[in-house]
């Protein structure tokens, strides 16, 4: 009897080698498979440098966890499964291991307060750069679309554009706000993102540090447009932002403060230009179809069928204030209000259009 438990024993020391060994070598591979994929955009901010760390740090830790947690299970299903003629035995009794479970209590509780403990300092570390930060943009999400305030020069008229430029190497706050339900304020290359929340600021900062373009995305589902909520972060050298800010702030007085509205992609008196171009505010071909633009995105109303026979004063209506007559099976509150986007040349030239191709 003696003998036979401790070969058992000798026996089951030798699995639990083995386990040991089959999880270990998993565990290496797995963790190097973790950092070799390139699982985020450029780093374009430095705050996306403590991000990436501390994700390279989870990925260390967690996946020997993981692998340890699967060799075991897979081992004893495999190793201890029934045999023929095991079907009518219970196994022997079990009543705990005391040390096991303090063991396996222990160590989980110390791996993931260190880890809490490095995620709140990273964290600390990047909200408390908004002190510093040495520029102020206000970002604001309506559907479906973001517009960028930058204040004015002595205290003038704030400059507002549909493009989101900032210089290189500066410390940036933005405090996001909502004109209609919450959207997402994220520029993936940046790596921080915050709800834009109807009646309050919320604020994050970044430290650009690297000139390039990054997609500025909406990550809250926010309407049926919230896939087109997408603009460009150009960031720039600071001499060309400089000259970028000047040139707004001296056509914006002209245009009477509008936004920008891709002004220099789409001629104001050009209509088609205007509903075709990917700039928004504009974008009408993103959600509309019309055969004579070449655009068959179903999220509006097809303008040839809703357009026919409509004159001038329906299609202005149409994009002023889109509310007052929304075409059958498509809901309210989904097309902004154009008549605060575009300039009334903007407008005249896009209702121009329209009716000249859909109207007749
Ligand atoms: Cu705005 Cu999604």
């Amino acid at each position: 009897m003696a003998a036979e438990q401790t070969q058992g024993s000798r026996q089951s020391r030798s699995q639990l080698r083995q386990m040991l060994a089959i999880g270990a070598i998993v565990s290496i591979l797995g963790i190097a498979l973790g950092l070799l994929i390139d699982w985020f955009p450029v780093q374009a901010s430095g705050e996306a440098k403590k991000i990436d760390t501390l994700w390279d740090v989870l990925i260390i830790v967690s996946v020997p966890v993981f692998v340890l947690v699967q060799t075991i299970v897979l081992y004893s299903v495999w190793k201890f499964r029934m045999k023929p003629g095991e079907e009518l035995k219970d196994g022997p009794p079990i009543h705990g291991n005391t040390k096991l479970e303090i063991w396996w209590t222990a160590i989980p509780a110390t791996v993931l307060v260190g880890l809490c403990s490095y995620a709140y300092v990273v964290l600390h570390d990047i909200e408390s750069a908004s002190a510093d930060a040495t520029m102020n943009v206000r970002v604001v999400g309506e559907q479906f679309t973001w517009t960028f305030g930058y204040p004015g020069q002595n205290g003038g008229k704030e400059v507002l554009s549909n493009e989101l430029y900032l210089p290189v190497g500066t410390e940036v706050k933005f405090t996001v706000q909502s004109k209609d339900v919450i959207h997402d304020f994220w520029v993936p290359a940046f790596r921080e993102k915050i709800d834009a929340v109807p009646g309050i600021n919320t604020t994050y900062s970044v430290k650009t540090i690297r000139e390039g373009d990054y997609p500025v995305v909406c990550a809250e589902l926010c309407g049926l447009g919230h896939s087109t909520m997408r603009q460009t972060a150009h960031v720039v050298a600071k001499a060309d932002f400089d000259a970028w800010l000047q040139k707004q702030r001296s056509g914006g007085a002209q245009a009477g403060g509008q936004a920008a509205a891709g002004g220099a992609q789409a001629g104001p008196a050009d209509g088609k230009a205007l509903f075709t171009t990917s700039a928004q505010p504009v974008a009408c071909g993103s959600c509309h179809a019309l055969a004579d633009a070449g655009t068959t995105a179903t999220t509006g109303p097809n303008l040839d069928d809703v357009l026919k026979g409509k004159d001038a004063a329906f299609i202005r209506t149409s994009i002023t204030d889109p509310e007052a007559e929304v075409a059958k099976g498509f809901s309210t509150g989904i097309m902004p209000q154009y008549g605060d986007s575009l300039d009334p040349k903007q407008v005249d030239a896009l209702v121009k259009y329209l009716q000249d191709v859909a109207g007749k």
